[in-house]
């Protein structure tokens, strides 16, 4: 195993169980066929997200009973605090409840309609707060990181010849901000080097544009660095840690990924006029400046992890289970998005079905053949979370993509749940011909995937069997 066994043992269990076939035929039925309608009790391995499901150490549930829920000034607070500027470098500190409220507070303040930010790719979150206050947000990864089969270290880089143009045509007054999201998480979980980085720091300041990292995976992507980046390898995570967030003017973070907590996330910086605008608004949304939205033992909970999260041998298991995983799928031929990323594996649903139309929504039935078969639940980003109608044609515009994502949770699951996931694929591979498509029967207006509801095509439409069927 080249990962090494699991550097922790197991204090408490969480019971799951797999529900008959029946029983998940029905609920998905219940649940017109979109798993985010499923109960959880009902999932037997649960890889919806990375996010918030992290299993707490010993040191961080004894934090929590540390915890202190003064109003103000709680000693918490300055523990988180004192932590987030030792390990980023960055000297003003906002606490919030998740990273998204970072993202607001940071574009209420900083973007205006007609305003541009470019970044990597932006995460869904970061583009609707931009979005949402009629600004653009703008995706520039190299071309390797919306090839799903290019091998490339670092998949995850932004074009930084794309950003220098896009600075030079849109102007500072234009781009009140540029983001980079480490490691990015809608391209596939790919990193970013540290060459890259300092790089965009150098054109951002070049073109006088305040550059922020949008670290919610910060510890996966310096593993990385130091895995992969020439020069890089004898050097430390935290080093390598300091190094990052030493090019960029402030982050974002959901500490509810690499702060190994279930809830929480900060928005830090070095401009104190900045902060000072950020906390008042903090006031009016989240609360007090030393809680933002947080309980005294949650702060205190992410304070642990974000030190936990830095340790190496954590780290080699983290990103190697992934990697195993996705080395097993790989071996059998399963259509991914290759190389694998730090958090998640993505199935490429399009190959993995191809007698299925993107109008069949084929991640979707992906998802849904694979909660069927073995109780597992993943997310679908395809057509059902990217897809749209031209309001001006009346047309459906389609993504790129059609994945299905498998992130794994931190700390949780062991290398049996994920080979028992891995002969669920498999199995479903071998029988894709079986899995019929889907027809939507109801959809919001916004952010759609999380309630849409679909009916199964019946007769499944007439399959040619892929050439190499089994
Ligand atoms: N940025 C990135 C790159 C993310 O992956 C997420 C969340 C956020 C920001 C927002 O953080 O959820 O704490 O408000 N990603 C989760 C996911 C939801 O499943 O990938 P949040």
């Amino acid at each position: 195993m080249q990962h090494g066994a699991e550097p922790w043992r197991v204090k408490v269990v969480e019971p799951i169980s797999l529900p008959d076939k029946d029983t998940r035929r029905r609920r998905l039925e219940e649940a017109g066929y979109n798993v985010f309608a499923i109960p959880a009790a009902d999932i037997f391995i649960d890889l919806l997200t990375d996010s918030g499901t992290s299993a707490m150490s010993q040191n961080q549930w004894a934090g929590l009973m540390v915890g202190d829920e003064s109003y103000a000034g709680a000693r918490n607070f300055y523990n988180f605090q004192e932590t987030v500027q030792e390990i980023t470098g960055l000297p003003f500190v906002i606490p919030t409840h998740q990273g998204r409220v970072a993202e607001n507070l940071l574009f209420t303040t900083l973007v205006k309609p007609g305003m541009r930010v470019p970044s990597n790719s932006h995460f869904d979150t970061t583009r609707a707060n931009i979005e949402v206050h009629g600004g653009e947000a703008a995706d520039l990864v190299i071309a390797e990181g919306r090839d799903p089969d290019a091998d490339h270290p670092f998949k995850g880089n932004i074009d930084l010849g794309r950003l220098d143009a896009f600075l030079k045509e849109n102007g500072r007054d234009h781009v009140p901000i540029a983001m980079l999201t480490i490691t990015n998480n809608s391209g596939g979980g790919q990193p970013v080097s540290l060459a890259n980085i300092r790089g965009m720091a150098e054109v951002c300041r070049r073109h006088g544009v305040p550059f922020f990292l949008d670290a919610c995976r910060f510890a996966e992507n310096a593993w990385f660095i130091k895995q992969r980046e020439p020069g890089q390898g004898h050097r430390s995570v935290p080093e390598i840690v300091a190094d990052m967030f030493h090019a960029a003017d402030g982050c974002t973070m959901s500490a509810k990924k690499d702060g190994l907590a279930n809830i929480g996330g900060f928005i830090a910086m070095r401009d104190q006029g900045l902060f000072e605008k950020l906390k008042n608004m903090l006031i009016l949304i989240e609360g007090f400046p030393t809680y933002g939205g947080l309980a005294g033992r949650d702060l205190e909970a992410v304070a642990r992890g974000l030190r936990e999260v830095l340790d190496e041998r954590y780290l080699q298991f983290r990103v190697g289970q992934v990697q195993a995983f996705w080395e097993h799928l790989d071996r059998r031929g399963v259509p991914m998005i290759r190389p694998p990323g730090g958090h998640a594996v993505y199935l490429d649903a399009r190959r993995f079905l191809p007698h299925l139309a993107q109008e069949d929504y084929p991640a979707q039935a992906l998802t849904v053949a694979l909660y069927l078969d073995g109780g597992v639940r993943g997310v679908e980003i395809g057509g059902v979370m990217f897809g749209k109608t031209d309001p001006q044609t009346g047309t459906a515009v389609w993504p790129q993509l059609e994945l299905v994502r498998l992130a794994i949770p931190r700390r949780v699951y062991t290398n049996t749940h994920l080979e028992y996931v891995a002969e669920v694929i498999e199995r479903l591979y071998a029988n894709r011909a079986a899995v019929g498509g889907l027809r939507m029967v109801y959809a919001a207006e916004v952010l759609r995937h999380f309630t849409a509801r679909f009916e199964p095509l019946s007769p499944a439409r007439p399959a040619a069997p892929p050439a190499d069927q089994v």
